[in-house]
């Protein structure tokens, strides 16, 4: 797929779809972005309010645009979708959004859009299976942000824990994007020593190893609790992974991926790490997880089957 456009297409122009594009133009990584929402105005004023930026950045094309605009992107970003309302998880969303994921496939395949995929909105290990099944493109070109987020959340939050930059805390966040995630805590490992080795130093039990972890899963509850929505972190992991795509990087990142036989899983988006480069997903890379460990994984993973299989019975 030629890299010669990098235009970038974000379906969704609420506090997520304008976060991201406000990240992608900051990082000046697309050459060309259109904002697509059925809120016109919303997208027209963003488009308007974006290109004042670019007198500071470099010149970029940014527009308020359709699905026809689709036609020649490298890649869409589909934020379109219900947000959780405070109290509400991820999974009551499924059946209104899966509507909306429906509303905007159709009009961009029609559009003759032959890209990559990457899908936020929520339940978005649900909403990523549907966007593959309902455009029919390949399982490598449809991935979802997974556990992106609850990744750089787990970084963060180990960072403050053992004072080191969260970039040097190599640990992840798997499964579903949601309630059923869990921490790969027995391989993780800052600067190849194992992160169990610092929290013993540090006096910290498994215990208290899972209460970072339960922290990190109910975060975004903390923040709807307080501001109605969560955006800056999500934009900008949509953003990383925008870059991985566009600049051909091959780099491993989490996200959510369609698994063949990895962790004894198939048919199923769930976050994993993986290699992301121009092609879209070039290799899930599959962590020797401990027996309890694979234990969650399996229970997550059933989790979100359960609901695959009522939404698409
Ligand atoms: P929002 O309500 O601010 O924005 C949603 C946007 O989607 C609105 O502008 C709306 O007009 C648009 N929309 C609705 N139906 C559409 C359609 N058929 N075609 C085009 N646009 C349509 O919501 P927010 O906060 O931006 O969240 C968006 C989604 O992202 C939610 O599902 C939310 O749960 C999810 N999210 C996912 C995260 C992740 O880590 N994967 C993190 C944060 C949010
Ligand atoms: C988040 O984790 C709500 O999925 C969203 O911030």
């Amino acid at each position: 797929m030629a890299l010669k456009g990098r235009k970038v297409v974000v379906i969704g122009d609420g506090a997520v779809g304008s976060a991201y594009a406000f990240a992608m133009v900051q990082q000046q990584l697309a050459e060309e972005l259109v904002i697509v929402d059925v809120f016109k105005d919303k997208t027209e004023g963003d488009a308007l309010d974006l290109e004042d930026a670019t007198a500071f950045t470099a010149p970029k094309n940014i527009y308020s645009g359709d699905y026809a605009d689709a036609k020649d992107a490298e890649l869409v970003v589909i934020t379109a979708g219900a947000p959780q309302k405070p109290g509400e998880t991820r999974l009551q969303l499924v059946d209104k959004n899966l509507k909306i994921m429906k509303s905007i496939i159709e009009p961009l395949m029609a559009s003759g859009f032959n890209g990559i995929i990457v899908v936020a909105a929520n339940p978005v290990d649900i909403m990523t299976y549907a966007a593959q099944k309902f455009s029919g493109l390949p399982k490598t070109r449809v991935f979802g942000s997974g556990t992106s987020l609850d990744t750089s959340r787990l970084r963060v939050a180990l960072g403050k824990q053992f004072n080191v930059d969260p970039r040097s805390v190599n640990a992840y966040i798997l499964g579903e994007h949601g309630d059923s995630e869990f921490a790969n805590y027995d391989e993780a490992e800052i600067g190849g020593r194992p992160l169990k080795a610092f929290a013993k130093d540090a006096n910290l039990s498994d215990d208290d190893l899972e209460q970072i972890l339960y922290q990190t899963a109910h975060k975004a509850y903390e923040i709807i609790n307080r501001k109605g929505a969560t955006y800056y972190g999500i934009a900008t992991s949509l953003a990383r992974i925008s870059r991985a795509i566009l600049r051909d990087e091959r780099v491993v990142l989490p996200i959510g991926a369609y698994l063949e036989g990895e962790y004894g899983l198939d048919d199923i988006y769930i976050g994993t790490p993986a290699i992301i480069d121009a092609q879209g997903v070039a290799k899930v890379i599959e962590i020797p997880l401990s027996p309890a460990e694979n234990e969650r994984m399996q229970a997550s993973a059933k989790t979100l089957k359960a609901i695959t299989q009522d939404a698409f019975a």
